[in-house]
């Protein structure tokens, strides 16, 4: 009562302090970033009837949520009424049940009304009487069974309507009645199976239509008819299984386009043929192994594109998209050497994902000289070429790979990048393999957070923590190769041979790996004494430690990927000789 008697004269006054005096306990009152008067309560434990005790009558902004641990348990009281100037309300995680009739009446200046995250079964036309100028209405996250027709009718402002995630099994004929300005429509996550074109008769000047996890099987294009203003349309994670060549014929102006995680197989010819506004496409994670050469002609505005974990092998359809093409995602496809020259015609191609592609060298250049970004993640990798990588790289992900180090050469190409992501590698700690990263060691973090893997001394070691005369020269590696199953190479060097095979083989492979062991340590002697003399001149300090370069460790697997320049030495590690000389034929 007291209240109530000054609330005239100090709304007088209108001063900010008046705002802060007036504020319910729990809550803070603070103006927003567009000068509104907002109230936000967000400690939770409310229960009852909601009442704005204490709120100051010309609010215009009202936040009522709580943490996930301390729900509010409220119903919806009529209290609104006399806060004329509201502009949003949002009202979440509140287990409201469901609204009153009339409870809105009167707030002709509400835009935006939250009431996601709560416990509404069944919203009713009469809940948003009076809502004549709303334009944003939410209702994710609640337990909403059936909408009857006409249920937002007296919404005629309304742009964005938002009800995902509840428990909507069917779209009533005429649901969307009376909202014609409607503009976005999010269906996200309900079970509706199929969209029935009839009720999109009423909102036909739609631009974003998302209806992903709908559990749709099929597309009716009619639906696309009714809609052709449409700009971004989101059917992901549906189970989708064909698209026909015209299906999209009348979503001229489509810029995005999601149909990732359905279960289409196949890209046909003339699918996008009259889609020449679509900039992004993504059509990840369904099983599709073949796209027609002519699938992307006319797409003459296709920037991005995701073809990520699908099932390809071909990549000649990228062709129709080289000149335009800006970030390509193929992540999780296995993909062959031989198919991804096609990249290397790709001239305005920016960023380029192939993690997880089952890639175990890249010797032949395959990548367009613009490439910014360049993730190769998750594969078998062992080393880069300098000569086939990028020149003007600003990211790189090798991380999950099996490398041992990087070379100079490939480091100085790296100079200007300023992200590079290196963990989960087989990275060997010394002198043969980590000192271009040691000496850039300060550069970044992710520098300083490369683990050892070997030699065993410094393994776990991170190289922030190494210094240069720590170093020990060369150490066993573990068999970089993907068919390096077949070994295992002690640590002392000698090779132990893992046969998963009739004797013969085994027979073969020892004959074989006695041919590879005489030719390379041959080989490899010489070089080690090129090394020694080149290392004296350096004047490094690796005789500092016990490990004679004549002695090294497991010189018989020994590798250098990372030599710089010179010859082109011949890496006798012995499953490469397996492959070269002896089961040629298949194991
Ligand atoms: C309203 O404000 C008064 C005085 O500051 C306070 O005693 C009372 O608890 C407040 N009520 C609510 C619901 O916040
Ligand atoms: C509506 O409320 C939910 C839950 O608090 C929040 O995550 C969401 O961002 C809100 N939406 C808008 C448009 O403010
Ligand atoms: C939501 O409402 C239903 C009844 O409609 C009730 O059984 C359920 O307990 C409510 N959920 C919560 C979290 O209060
Ligand atoms: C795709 O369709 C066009 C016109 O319908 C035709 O000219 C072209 O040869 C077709 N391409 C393939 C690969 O079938
Ligand atoms: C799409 O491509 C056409 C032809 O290249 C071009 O004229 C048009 O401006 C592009 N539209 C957009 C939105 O980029
Ligand atoms: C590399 O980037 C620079 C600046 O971003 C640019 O001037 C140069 O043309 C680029 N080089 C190549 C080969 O794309
Ligand atoms: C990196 O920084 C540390 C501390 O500032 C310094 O001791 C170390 O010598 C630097 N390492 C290199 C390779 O510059």
């Amino acid at each position: 009562m007291y209240y109530a008697a000054v609330i005239p004269l100090l709304l007088c006054l209108a001063t900010q302090a008046w705002a802060r005096y007036m504020c319910p306990t729990k809550c803070t009152c603070y103006l927003d970033q567009k000068g509104r008067r907002a109230v936000l309560c967000k400690e939770g434990g409310l229960v009852g009837p909601l009442n704005l005790n204490n709120v100051s009558l010309d609010t215009e902004v009202i936040k009522i949520t709580a943490p996930d641990d301390n729900m509010n348990e409220l119903t919806m009281s009529p209290v609104f009424q006399s806060y004329k100037k509201l502009e949003e309300i949002h009202i979440t995680k509140s287990n409201v049940p469901q609204l009153g009739m009339h409870f809105f009446w009167g707030l002709t200046k509400l835009d935006v009304l939250n009431l996601s995250q709560n416990n509404i079964t069944q919203p009713l036309d009469h809940n948003f009487r009076g809502l004549s100028k709303l334009k944003e209405l939410y209702l994710d996250d609640n337990r909403i069974i059936s909408l009857p027709s006409g249920t937002f009718r007296f919404l005629h402002e309304l742009k964005v309507l938002s009800i995902q995630r509840n428990r909507i099994e069917e779209l009533t004929p005429r649901i969307f009645l009376e909202v014609a300005k409607l503009r976005v429509l999010k269906l996200s996550g309900n079970h509706l199976r199929e969209l029935n074109p009839e009720v999109f008769k009423d909102v036909q000047e739609l631009r974003s239509l998302e209806c992903r996890g709908c559990a749709l099987t099929k597309l009716n294009n009619e639906i696309y008819h009714l809609l052709p203003h449409l700009t971004h349309l989101d059917l992901g994670d549906n189970e989708i299984k064909t698209l026909q060549p015209e299906d999209f014929r009348d979503l001229t102006n489509l810029k995005h386009l999601k149909l990732d995680g359905n279960q289409l197989t196949s890209i046909v010819n003339s699918t996008f043929i009259h889609q020449p506004m679509l900039k992004k496409l993504n059509l990840a994670r369904n099983h599709i192994a073949k796209v027609s050469p002519d699938a992307f002609t006319n797409a003459y505005n296709l920037t991005e594109l995701d073809l990520g974990h699908n099932e390809l092998k071909n990549l000649e359809f990228l062709r129709s998209v080289a000149d335009t093409l800006e970030i390509l995602v193929l992540s999780g496809n296995h993909l062959k050497l031989h198919a991804l020259r096609v990249l290397s015609e790709m001239t305005a191609l920016k960023g380029l994902h192939l993690s997880g592609c089952g890639l175990a060298d890249i010797h032949s250049p395959i990548f367009s000289s613009r490439l910014n970004m360049l993730d190769l993640s998750n594969n078998h990798l062992s080393s880069l070429q300098s000569e086939v990588l990028p020149s003007n790289l600003t990211e790189l992900d090798i991380s999950s790979n099996r490398f041992r180090g990087i070379s100079e050469e490939v480091m100085r190409l790296l100079d200007n990048a300023n992200n590079i992501k290196l963990e989960n590698n087989m990275w060997s700690c010394d002198l043969c393999h980590i000192v271009p990263l040691l000496d850039r060691v300060n550069r970044s973090t992710s520098f300083r957070e490369v683990t050892c893997s070997a030699p065993f001394a410094v393994k776990g070691k991170k190289l922030g923590a190494m210094k240069k005369n720590e170093l020990s020269w060369c150490t066993v590696p573990s068999y970089p190769m993907s068919d390096a199953d077949y070994f295992l190479v002690a640590r002392d060097g000698k090779v132990g041979l893992m046969i998963a095979g009739t004797s013969v083989v085994l027979l073969v492979l020892a004959i074989c790996g006695v041919i590879a062991a005489l030719c390379y340590s041959r080989r490899h002697a010489a070089k080690y004494y090129t090394h020694e003399d080149q290392l004296a001149k350096e004047g490094e300090s690796i005789f500092e430690n016990n490990h004679s370069p004549l002695f090294c460790d497991g010189e018989l697997s020994f590798k250098f990927p990372l030599d710089h320049g010179d010859k082109k030495i011949s890496i006798a590690t012995i499953d490469e000789i397996k492959k070269e000389h002896c089961i040629t034929n298949g194991t």
